[in-house]
């Protein structure tokens, strides 16, 4: 199974292509920095994992946080797709996308009251829940509106997962999560809190991991935890939420293995009565999008060549945070190539996109495509230096349409006071 970053962006005639649309004419049509995603690799990604698990009562909640634009979020409930989220504003943002309240599922170690009411209002599926203090106000937020919260309790594993050290979630040091040790004392409390209901068990280890034999040992340790849990009488504890993290190539190496991980997953969990959740996010939004960006300068010192461009870590910040690759492509292919920094406008030097990077040949004006962008990069983009947002573009075929206009310097102070 292809799960190549080049898969939906592909050059013909030495221009890059997403779908049927030239890129050059996006960037042309709504200016540069945008982002442009495909709508066709945001379904195939789903599907390939919906229908992997065909064999088991189950939902898939797209995790919002990779790539929140509320089209996206209409497409993808409309393909099928529940949501996860981690706050409020992704309930918000879930709900006027149409997303069906028993499709999304709660996550987040810092929920607040106003959050935790609107979750109830909303009647969402369940709370991912972290830890006892946030169960204890669940409860009482619960008993308040008289109405009863469902939970599942989010184990931490303890399991090793080959990532960057800033995305890896299942360590006993990391802040998530519940340690197995204390499950029982959890579940006694819970048997004295009237309004809160166990109906899971959720683990979540780690962003971008490309091997299946972490998510198989999270699995065995999560059902070994529903066993338990049965036998200490919470009988409706059947859902296992696998939560995310199955990564995509981002270079030319590893990709994660669907089918394998699938037949493991069939494996450990068939015969047993259960609804599995997953929560993935870069996989579905990852290769679907780009970042199109504009060569403003070249600019030559004595050691090295720059590559100036009209976006950088205020636009996408995977690189500079966690020394992530992002494969850089011209969008107009030229003969040859050389070694540059591929670097932004803003004031710092931890500004850019590729460092000692062979490319090819580029020049000023050129339109570079930075790829593997559709997740974490609008999701995480600021306004650093005064620079407005970019706009959002999404294709379909040979169709493409504006999913968010790009801000203006009237949109940088419409909050300020003066
Ligand atoms: N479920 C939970 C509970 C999570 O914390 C996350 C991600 C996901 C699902 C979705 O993970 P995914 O399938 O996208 O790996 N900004 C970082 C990634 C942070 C991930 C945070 N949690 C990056 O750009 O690599």
């Amino acid at each position: 199974m292809m799960n190549s970053f080049r898969e939906y962006f592909t050059y013909r005639n030495g221009k890059l292509y997403c779908e049927d649309v030239s890129l050059e004419e996006i960037a042309e049509e709504y200016g540069t920095p945008v982002y442009v995603y495909s709508s066709k690799c945001f379904i195939d990604k789903f599907t390939q994992q919906d229908k992997a698990l065909s064999n088991h009562p189950h939902l898939i909640c797209y995790s919002v946080k990779s790539n929140s634009n509320i089209n996206i979020l209409r497409m993808m409930q409309e393909a099928g797709c529940g949501m996860d989220v981690v706050s409020g504003g992704e309930i918000y943002r879930a709900i006027a996308a149409g997303v069906k309240p028993e499709k999304i599922v709660y996550a987040g170690v810092g929920k607040t009251t106003s959050e935790i009411e609107l979750a109830l209002t909303t009647g969402i599926r369940m709370f991912n829940c972290e830890s006892l203090p946030e169960i204890e106000r669940i409860n009482m937020v619960a008993q308040s509106m008289n109405k009863t919260a469902r939970i599942a309790i989010r184990v931490n594993p303890d399991v090793t997962a080959n990532t960057h050290h800033y995305i890896t979630t299942g360590r006993k040091e990391n802040k998530f999560g519940i340690s197995m040790q204390l499950l029982p004392h959890i579940v006694s409390a819970i048997k004295n809190m009237p309004y809160i209901k166990l109906i899971g068990i959720h683990v979540h280890i780690g962003s971008q991991i490309t091997e299946v034999e972490p998510f198989e040992e999270a699995c065995n340790k999560a059902l070994d935890v529903m066993v338990k849990l049965k036998a200490m009488g919470m009988d409706e504890c059947t859902t296992l939420n696998l939560g995310g993290g199955f990564g995509i190539q981002y270079n030319d190496g590893n990709s994660f293995d669907v089918a394998r991980w699938a037949t493991i997953i069939d494996n450990v969990i068939k015969d047993k009565n259960i609804f599995l959740i997953i929560e993935p996010g870069r996989y579905i939004s990852g290769s679907s999008g780009a970042l199109l960006t504009r060569v403003q300068y070249k600019k030559k010192t004595d050691t090295k060549t720059f590559i100036i461009v009209d976006s950088g870590m205020h636009q996408l910040i995977r690189p500079t945070l966690y020394q992530a690759y992002q494969h850089v492509a011209n969008v107009t292919l030229r003969e040859g190539k050389e070694i540059v920094d591929v670097v932004g406008p803003i004031c710092e030097s931890g500004d850019f996109f590729a460092k000692d990077r062979e490319i090819s040949y580029t020049m000023q004006d050129d339109c570079l495509a930075v790829l593997s962008a559709g997740a974490y990069g609008m999701a995480m983009a600021s306004r650093y230096n005064s620079h407005p947002l970019p706009a959002e573009v999404l294709i379909e075929g040979n169709t493409h349409k504006l999913i968010r206009s790009r801000e203006t310097y009237e949109d940088l102070i419409t909050r300020e006071r003066v």
